[in-house]
């Protein structure tokens, strides 16, 4: 990460110029102004029902509803359940030891760090910037949340976190946030020195892969949920990975698998276990219709996790040099599921930025928005702190509130045809030409200071 204070963003005098030579239809008056909008059909969406299920799923789904058995640990054999074959199929797709599949990404998470066997109450680090599952799976696991900052491109920032490393901390929990790859080959390195487990929070990058190597097989655990927004859609669901037979088993207990139901997990030996009595039972399992949907959905995951890397490249080629706007980078070439187009814009203008996006009618939203309560960014996460108070929480992690104010976010669905991606690109060059005009006055001296050690107040970051 560079210096902060050389990453303020400016607007110059290069900029405006290539704003004049854009091409006309780049110069209409914005539709925030009144002007014709870009497109007037809805940006595809999920829940807007652009959602990547063909008749060959619904059809699985028929099939274990006809069954009439749907719970997955009825009278047959493991290998015979619909929840039993999903979990294989995950192995053979992300090339892990076990797969325990549940009811949400955050039952996943919460298993997974109960499994792993942190004592409760322990500091668990993740990233300020996450949806609020992670530090609520955190908070139902028994521990508490140690919020780190971001750096630039909104990953985890491992130097703030070696600089504010304390004892208590007993695992990191990083989150490939909107399907970007955190540099988790270096957290996994930093853990291993540190002697506690990394646990990946990999719901938003499903398919994702860091250098050749799937997100969520990096740390003891990963992560995943099958909600309608991810790679694999169930409406609700999850599952977990790991190659570990003790988290395995613990995460199965856990999950619910009562009266040695455990034991149908391990085909021809006996599960790291003496009992499954020590452990609660959380009664997060998935049942056989999901599972049978899921399973059908996997054989094509590689064709929507191409869709998704065609649209991301191709608008993020075609606005890679449009002035203005500084697009999140990859931790690695091709690092990311493309679920999402971030971009930063200069101080105070996101906001506008996003709306007149919408306008032109492409949904976007500034991430770091006063007037959104956006439940990914932490000044949101409520419960954690003992203030209401918006400022005194932004201060705990300034970098990470400057990073999310300045950050527009655009859904980019693998439903998304190229004339899509040619509206998205039309709208934010439309944008971006008119941005000089908009730029508050004397917008970088207003920046604040960021200091170079954030004022740390863990009795506020981490209540019990
Ligand atoms: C980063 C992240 N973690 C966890 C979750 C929780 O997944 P679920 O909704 O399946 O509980 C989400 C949901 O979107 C997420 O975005």
């Amino acid at each position: 990460m560079g210096e902060l204070a050389g990453e303020a963003m400016s607007v110059t005098e290069a900029d405006l110029l290539a704003t004049v030579n854009a091409s006309p239809a780049e110069h209409m008056a914005l539709a925030i102004d009144g002007g014709e909008p870009i497109r007037r059909i809805p940006w595809p969406t999920y829940d807007k029902g652009a959602v990547f299920v063909q008749p060959e799923d619904e059809q699985a789904a028929l099939r274990a509803i006809r069954s009439h058995l749907y719970f997955r640990y009825d009278y047959r054999d493991y290998a015979d359940t619909e929840c039993g074959q999903f979990e294989r199929e995950l192995c053979e797709y992300f090339g892990s030891q076990h797969a325990l599949a549940v009811s949400s990404g955050t039952a996943a998470l919460a298993i997974a760090i109960m499994a792993a066997g942190i004592p409760a109450g322990s500091l668990i680090a993740c990233p300020g910037f996450t949806f609020v599952a992670t530090p609520s799976a955190i908070v139902l696991a028994g521990c508490r949340p140690f919020l780190v900052e971001v750096d630039q491109d909104l990953n985890l920032d491992l130097a703030a976190l070696r600089e504010r490393w304390q004892p208590e901390i007993k695992a990191i929990l990083v989150v490939h946030m909107r399907g970007f790859a955190s540099d988790v080959e270096a957290l996994a390195e930093f853990a291993a020195e540190m002697g506690v487990p990394l646990i990946e929070d990999a719901v938003p990058a499903l398919g994702a892969e860091l250098n050749g190597r799937k997100l969520g097989t990096f740390g003891v655990a990963g992560a995943f949920s099958t909600q309608s927004d991810k790679s694999l859609n169930s409406g609700e669901g999850g599952f977990l990975l790991t190659d570990d037979p003790g988290l395995y088993a613990r995460a199965v207990v856990l999950a619910g698998a009562y009266e040695r139901r455990c034991w149908r997990h391990f085909a021809d030996v006996e599960p790291p276990l003496e009992t499954d009595l020590d452990l609660p039972l959380l009664s997060m399992r998935m049942d056989e219709i999901r599972a049978a949907l899921l399973r059908s959905e996997l054989q094509r995951l590689p064709t929507r996790l191409a869709a998704f890397r065609r649209n991301y490249a191709y608008v993020a080629e075609a606005l890679a040099d449009l002035p203005g706007i500084e697009i999140r980078q990859p931790v690695a070439p091709g690092a990311y599921l493309g679920e999402a187009f971030i971009f930063r814009v200069p101080d105070g203008v996101a906001g506008w930025f996003a709306d007149a996006l919408c306008a032109e009618g492409v949904d976007a939203r500034n991430l770091g928005s006063a007037g959104d309560t956006n439940v990914r960014v932490f000044w949101n996460w409520r419960f954690l702190y003992d203030t209401a108070e918006v400022a005194d929480i932004q201060a705990q992690l300034p970098a990470t509130t400057r990073y999310l104010t300045e950050a527009v976010d655009v859904p980019l669905s693998s439903c998304l045809q190229l004339t899509d991606c040619d509206d998205l690109i039309s709208a934010v060059r439309r944008v971006a030409a008119a941005l000089p005009a908009h730029l508050p006055v004397a917008a970088p001296e207003a920046q604040p200071e960021i200091p170079a050690q954030p004022r740390a107040r863990p009795e506020l970051l981490a209540r019990p």
